[in-house]
C-alpha cells in the first residue's frame, strides 16, 4: 500500500477479519513492573498476567487465530528469587489442571515449547497429560507454552538429537537442511510466527523462538501484559495486516 493511504499512526486501524496471521507469538512480559506500579508483590503481577493470558487465549480461538505461542518462562528466568519461581509454576500447575478439565469443551490443544525434563515431577506430569489429550481435541486451535524455553537451549536439544539419530543410522549428516533441522525443534510440524509481538516497552527477543522468527513481523507496545486486551491485539493484527512481507523477494 502507497505510504499516503495508510492511516496517520496513532489512529486506529480496522482488523481484516478474513485474512488473519496464521500464528501469533507474544512474549508476555511486564508482569513485575504492573505489580510495582500498584505497590503489590510482583507475585500478583504474575497472577494478573494468568488471567491476561487467559482472555487472549480465549479471544484468538473465537476470531480464529490457529496458532498462538505464549513466552511464559525462560531458561533463563531460573536466576529469579524461589519464591517467585514457584508462585510461577504454581499459576500454570493451576492453569493445566483447568485445562485438563475443560480442554474438550473449549477446543484448545496444548503443546509445550522448552526442556521439561527438569521440571517438578508433578508439573511436567501435567504438561504430558495435557498434550496426551490434545490429541482427542480436533485441530484448529493450539496454544504453545513455552515453559523452561530458550531459542539457543532448543537449537542445541535439536542438533543433539539429530546426531543420535546421525549416529544410529536413522538421519544422515550429508542430507541436513533447514526442513530437517526444523524437524527436530520444540515446534516441529507447527507453521513459524507470522507475528510476534512484546509488550512492555523492551525491544529485545530475550531467547525467543531465534530460528523461527527468521521472517516474523515484530510489534512493540508499552503496555504491560497485565493490561494487554483483544483491543491491543487487534492494533497489532491490524498493524501487520499493513506489512508488506517480501520474504527477500521484490
Ligand atoms: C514476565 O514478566 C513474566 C516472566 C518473565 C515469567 P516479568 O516478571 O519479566 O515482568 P517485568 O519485566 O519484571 O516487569
Ligand atoms: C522474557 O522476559 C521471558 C518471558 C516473558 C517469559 P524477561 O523479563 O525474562 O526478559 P528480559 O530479562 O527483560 O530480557
Ligand atoms: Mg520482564
Amino acid at each position: 500500500m502507497a505510504f499516503w493511504k495508510k492511516k496517520p499512526a496513532g489512529e486506529a486501524r480496522e482488523v481484516d477479519f478474513s485474512r488473519l496471521p496464521d500464528h501469533v507469538a507474544i512474549i508476555m512480559d511486564g508482569n513485575g513492573r504492573w505489580a510495582k506500579k500498584r505497590g503489590l508483590p510482583r507475585t500478583a503481577g504474575h497472577a494478573a498476567g494468568a488471567e491476561a493470558f487467559r482472555t487472549i487465549a480465549y479471544y484468538c480461538r473465537d476470531i480464529g487465530i490457529p496458532y498462538l505461542t505464549v513466552y511464559a518462562f525462560s531458561t533463563e528466568n531460573w536466576r529469579r528469587p524461589q519464591e517467585e519461581v514457584s508462585a510461577i509454576m504454581g499459576l500454570l500447575k493451576n492453569y493445566l489442571l483447568e485445562v485438563l478439565e475443560k480442554m474438550e469443551r473449549d477446543g484448545f490443544r496444548v503443546h509445550f515449547f522448552g526442556d521439561l525434563s527438569v521440571l517438578s515431577p508433578d508439573l511436567r506430569d501435567l504438561c504430558l497429560r495435557s498434550m496426551e489429550r490434545s490429541k482427542q481435541v480436533p485441530p484448529g486451535h493450539q496454544v504453545n507454552i513455552c515453559l523452561n524455553y530458550g531459542g539457543r537451549d532448543e537449537l542445541i536439544r535439536a542438533v543433539k538429537a539429530w546426531q543420535a539419530d546421525c549416529q544410529a543410522g536413522k538421519a544422515d549428516p550429508a542430507d541436513l537442511t533447514e526442513e530437517v533441522l526444523s524437524g527436530y525443534l520444540d515446534s516441529a510440524g507447527i507453521p513459524d510466527p507470522d507475528l510476534v509481538i512484546r509488550p512492555s516497552g523492551e525491544l529485545r527477543l530475550s531467547n525467543f523462538l531465534p530460528w523461527q522468527s527468521a521472517y516474523a513481523e515484530f510489534w512493540f507496545s508499552d503496555v504491560l501484559w497485565p493490561d494487554f486486551t483483544p483491543e491491543v491485539l487487534n492494533q497489532a493484527i491490524a498493524d501487520f495486516q499493513t506489512r508488506d512481507r517480501r520474504f527477500g523477494g521484490v
